[in-house]
């Protein structure tokens, strides 16, 4: 019986799969990069009571200094401190599988609480507006302190 179900699925049953398939690997989420700190602290920013320490890959800083579009995969983490407290962690990361997806360009936009779970109710899509303002710098503000970074 089973096996007739499969079998009756036919082709536009396989183009289904195939389709749902590629929408999930679109919708792939951004995990934790449990990794960051191997990589570089390029920059500290203090406002009032809020500190945001902020890291990325060295292919990253690289780009930024060469003056090239972020590479594909990369990940910019941001610890983001309350007085000494760390209240979050905020992440974008981009991918070019992600472009039909994101609000800017190819980056999606994600929060952490300090456990490091993923919040759910944030999709980024507030994030990524405004991110927007650096669509000339591909969406990200600290390129700057990246290539000032030595
Ligand atoms: C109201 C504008 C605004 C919103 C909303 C916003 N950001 Fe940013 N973001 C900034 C600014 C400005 C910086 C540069 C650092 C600074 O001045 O605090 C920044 C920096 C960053 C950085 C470091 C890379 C860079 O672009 O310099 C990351 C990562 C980041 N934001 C992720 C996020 C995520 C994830 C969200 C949503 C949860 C978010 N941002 C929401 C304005 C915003």
């Amino acid at each position: 019986m089973r096996l007739r179900t499969v079998t009756g699925l036919g082709v536009s049953g396989v183009l289904v799969l195939a389709t749902l398939a590629f929408a999930q690997s679109a919708n792939e989420e951004v995990s934790f990069p449990e990794a960051y700190r191997d990589g570089v602290h390029y920059a500290t920013v203090t406002r009032g009571n809020i500190r945001e320490e902020i890291f990325t890959s060295p292919e990253a800083v690289a780009a930024a200094r060469e003056g090239r579009t972020f590479p594909d995969g990369t990940v910019i983490m941001m610890e983001d401190y309350r007085g000494d407290e760390l209240h979050r962690y905020i992440i974008m990361e981009k991918r070019a599988q992600w472009t039909s997806v994101s609000e800017a360009g190819a980056w999606l936009f994600r929060e952490f609480a300090p456990d490091r779970s993923p919040n759910g109710s944030e999709d980024g899509s507030r994030c990524a507006s405004c991110h927007q303002s650096q669509a000339a710098n591909d969406f990200v503000f600290t390129t700057r302190q990246m290539r000032e970074h030595n």
